[in-house]
């Protein structure tokens, strides 16, 4: 098959989502996350299962939505900032939040929500909430500038509400941060400190507590985190899994590419996606740039050819997720086991699972949990699932004997 000469956005879609034309399903997630920005919320999802894209995609709900409990949204990736302390955390988000204030007060156009939607998602440098922050410090304190890139407890709430009363000018009532791959900085020994104080804010400090929201994103590392350390955040935060789309959004998704990109829809190439690709949004967007690819070179070989090549892309994700060397934050071996139970029954409840695998009714519940999170299997109703995106299924199958 020819390559293919076309420019596509976000990486042929191997990056985030930044523009809201193209993101897709997850509106009640969205929904429940904006509607109360105020509270401590885990999403978690596997990996390009569309964590960050829906991070992108709250930050555009809280900037469009109006009345008393308006968020001002600010992103930061916690892989990227690699922060190195709690003091050097608080300088980070305090940097970040005085740089989205400032983007935003850059934009003078009437049309400010929708400027300030389109830019909030690209990350860019910190030049200007670093000098501001550094700045406030060398005057608090009072010209001594030893670590200046860190603010203790005090300069932290300081610059918070300094923060909050220059929102509120732009009716915005409190901030939500959005933490994304939050699971990096669990594996230091500060995390426990950090989580600790930012419990301590939303518990008992009434200046900031009903002003401040948190959502951290991650997969089961951030999860085990928080579940193995009791951490004190988990116990007021609610826990959202990402799931797959529906097959309504797939097509809806479809539609937008193929038009876009001027390319007939066929109703077999359509059912061969959700077969293949399931509600995996990733995998549907590259397998719909196969898809038009093969249409436009005029080629109409078997399919086959493309679930082929698509699995030989994919090959090094695929066992990621599979992780049977352990070390990729994918599945463990219940997981594994409750996956190949699942592809011998189909479709099962955690009952039936249980008596597939001789498991436990909560390890299965647990295991199904994460596998629907990774977009491999879907919740039809109740406790029910299914097998769903056959690519993963066939590459499972390839992988020889149960380990
Ligand atoms: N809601 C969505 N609508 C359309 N495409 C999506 C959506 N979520 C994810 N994607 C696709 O999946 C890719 C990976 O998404 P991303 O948000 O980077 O995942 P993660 O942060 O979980 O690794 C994106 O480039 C995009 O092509
Ligand atoms: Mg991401």
């Amino acid at each position: 098959m020819a390559p293919s000469m076309r420019q596509r956005p976000f990486e042929n879609f191997r990056v985030a989502i930044t523009d809201p034309k193209y993101y897709f399903g997850r509106r009640e997630i969205i929904q429940t996350i904006a509607s109360a920005p105020f509270q401590v919320n885990v999403l978690l999802g596997g990996r390009r299962f569309g964590k960050t894209s829906t991070l992108h995609a709250i930050q555009w709900a809280l900037i469009d939505s109006n009345g008393r409990g308006r968020a001002f949204p600010v992103y930061i990736n916690l892989r990227l900032e690699q922060p190195r302390s709690v003091d050097h955390f608080r300088f980070l988000l305090i940097a970040r939040l005085r740089e989205n204030i400032d983007r935003m007060k850059r934009i003078s156009s009437p049309m400010l929500h929708d400027a300030f939607r389109q830019i909030v998602s690209h990350i860019d440098t910190l030049e200007v909430g670093i000098k501001w922050a550094i700045e406030f410090k060398i005057k608090f304190r009072d010209g001594n500038a030893s670590k200046l890139e860190e603010l203790d407890n005090a300069e932290f709430r300081h610059l918070f509400l300094l923060c909050l009363s220059d929102l509120r000018r732009s009716q915005y009532n409190g901030i939500c941060f959005l933490l994304d791959e939050a699971e990096v900085v669990t594996k230091d020994d500060w995390a426990n400190d950090a989580w600790s104080y930012f419990r301590a804010l939303k518990d008992t400090d009434e200046a900031i507590r009903p002003f401040l929201g948190l959502v951290l994103s991650g997969y089961r590392d951030l999860r085990a985190y928080q579940q193995r350390t009791g951490s004190p955040l988990r116990n007021i935060a609610n826990v959202i899994w990402l799931r797959s789309l529906s097959i309504s959004q797939v097509q809806q998704l479809t539609a937008q590419r193929r038009t876009d990109e001027n390319a007939q829809p066929s109703k077999i190439e359509n059912d061969e996606l959700s077969l293949w690709a399931g509600g995996h949004p990733y995998l549907v967007q590259q397998m719909l740039n196969l898809l038009i690819d093969r249409r436009q070179n005029e080629q109409y070989g078997h399919i086959g050819i493309i679930t082929s090549q698509l699995m030989r892309q994919h090959r090094e994700e695929f066992s990621k997720w599979w992780n049977l060397d352990q070390k990729s934050n994918g599945f463990d071996s219940k997981e594994r086991y409750v996956y190949k139970g699942l592809v011998s029954l189909r479709e099962g409840n955690i009952a039936s699972v249980a008596l597939e695998t001789s498991l436990s009714f909560s390890d299965v519940e647990d295991a199904l949990d994460v596998l629907a999170g990774t977009g491999l299997i879907r919740q039809i109703e109740g406790d029910r699932y299914c097998i769903t995106t056959r690519l993963f299924e066939e590459w499972v199958l390839k992988q020889g004997p149960p380990d």
